[in-house]
């Protein structure tokens, strides 16, 4: 039903028959006796060279136009590609201004491309990012299908806020007041009042965990990637107000170790079909070597010592019991070069839901750190232990009454539980080497800025 994608033609061996390629151009360039074009559709980096006699290149075939081109793949006698397109009949389907398109071939700065993000999916590094948001998606579906996985969907609408950072964008609906009804304009939205909607406040999830868990608790092993809402204010290169997070959460668990084999499978599948399909680098994440693991404990230890030294540059100084910094996490895994799994925080620094370990003072979790970035992924083990979780909701000032449901999970048929949430977007920054997470997903909301 559709012609083939230019990826699609470029892998397909030999010479093609006649067939039709549509695209948008490139460049051109126009000689006496033949005239070339770069076409693309999206579908892959490189593009595709197009030949033509200068008489069938028509005049409006400018750079960003978009075009249909008949003819015949080849074999290229030219450098720089192995394939040509040569063209029997082309025909300009969408013209383009070449004065005021604003995707000109000179390199365009970020800033600029962040105010024509309706149009910047046309640079070969947002497409880049497109395709390879996509092909990680396959992989992960592909890994947690082979491992017995079922793929939920959560709702985006909650009344929990699960990581009880208070970071949360309230629901509301906008009601026109009755007595305005037929009178004042419906549409004007001076004149209509925001309302609770539901018998509760609601807010956009911050995490689909507690709702993963819920549906672990019945079909075992389950996972989502979710849209998620954090009303952050911190202006980062890994901060996004609207973000994708991979959870996965499954019964019967034994250790926090078994989380973490997941975790390396899952991603280490996931960034070498990425990188295959893409020809990137992914060194960062060194694939072919076993992940370290080591403790808070451990780490804050090391992130001390180096601390006392003439070329410590922390600002922060680390100390058992406090966050790891920004800096303590990049420099841990830098130091490493390795990703790394730090494990067994101080229970104070974490939520509610993660699992006391004996010796009451650390709970059973991991943050795996990414050099250069930071944090990638959290997770943990849960607490299944009614008293436990009890006194840990008490600890954090949470309601009961509004836990109630997740207590049942435990009090009916519970299960060593336990699973991890995935920053989309920072995977695609390792993977692509894009630093930015506000490039990694095509239209990116901020503090500040929300553009389309
Ligand atoms: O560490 P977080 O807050 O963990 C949770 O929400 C758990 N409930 C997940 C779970 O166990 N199911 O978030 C998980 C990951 C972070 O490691 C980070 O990669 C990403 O989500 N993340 C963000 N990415 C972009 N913009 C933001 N504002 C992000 N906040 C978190
Ligand atoms: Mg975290």
């Amino acid at each position: 039903q559709f012609p083939p994608t230019i990826r699609q033609l470029l892998s397909s061996p030999g010479a093609s028959a006649r067939i039709e390629v549509n695209g948008w151009i490139k460049s051109v360039r126009r000689q006496k006796n033949v005239a070339f074009a770069v076409i693309n559709d999206g579908s892959c980096s490189q593009g595709l060279q197009a030949v033509f006699k200068p008489e069938r290149l028509p005049y409006d075939a400018t750079n960003g136009a978009s075009i249909r081109l008949v003819g015949h793949l080849v074999d290229s006698p030219g450098r720089g590609q192995a394939k040509e397109f040569q063209v029997d009949e082309a025909e300009v389907v969408g013209a383009c201004d070449p004065e005021t398109y604003p995707i000109q071939k000179q390199a365009l700065s970020t800033e600029y491309l962040r105010d024509q993000c309706h149009l910047r999916s046309r640079v070969d590094k947002m497409g880049t990012v497109l395709r390879t948001r996509h092909t990680l998606l396959h992989a992960f579906h592909q890994y947690f299908n082979s491992q017995g996985f079922t793929y939920a969907h959560t709702p985006i609408i909650t009344s929990n806020d699960c990581e009880g950072g208070g970071e949360t964008f309230s629901v509301v609906s906008q009601h026109s007041p009755p007595h305005s009804r037929g009178l004042l304009s419906e549409d004007d939205p001076s004149k209509k009042q925001p309302e609770m909607f539901f018998d509760k406040p609601a807010f956009l999830t911050v995490s689909s965990q507690l709702h993963l868990e819920a549906l672990a608790a019945a079909n075992s092993r389950v996972y989502t990637l979710s849209p998620c809402f954090r009303a952050e204010r911190s202006q980062t290169n890994r901060h996004l107000a609207e973000f994708h997070m991979l959870e996965a959460e499954w019964a019967f668990t034994k250790s926090i170790e078994d989380v973490c084999v997941t975790v390396e499978d899952a991603i280490k599948a996931a960034a070498s079909a990425a990188s295959a399909a893409e020809d990137l680098d992914v060194n960062v994440l060194q694939l072919q070597k076993p992940w370290p693991r080591i403790s808070y404990t451990d780490a804050i230890r090391e992130l001390e010592s180096h601390h006392s030294s003439p070329s410590s540059t922390f600002k922060f100084s680390p100390t058992w019991g406090s966050s790891l910094q920004s800096e303590h996490e990049k420099w841990l895994a830098t130091s490493l070069g390795s990703p790394v799994f730090v494990t067994d925080y101080s229970s104070s620094l974490k939520p509610f839901y993660m699992r006391l370990n004996d010796d009451e003072k650390t709970v059973a979790c991991f943050d795996l750190l990414i050099p250069g970035l930071g944090e990638l992924v959290g997770g943990s083990l849960r607490e299944e232990r009614l008293p436990y979780l009890d006194a840990a909701l008490d600890k954090h000032g949470l309601d009961k009454a509004e836990y109630s449901w997740y207590a049942d999970l435990r009090r009916f048929g519970g299960t060593p539980h336990g699973g991890f949430g995935l920053g989309f977007e920072r995977l695609v920054s390792c993977i692509t080497g894009v630093e930015n997470v506000r490039e990694c997903i095509p239209m990116p909301r901020w503090a500040g800025r929300m553009l389309l």
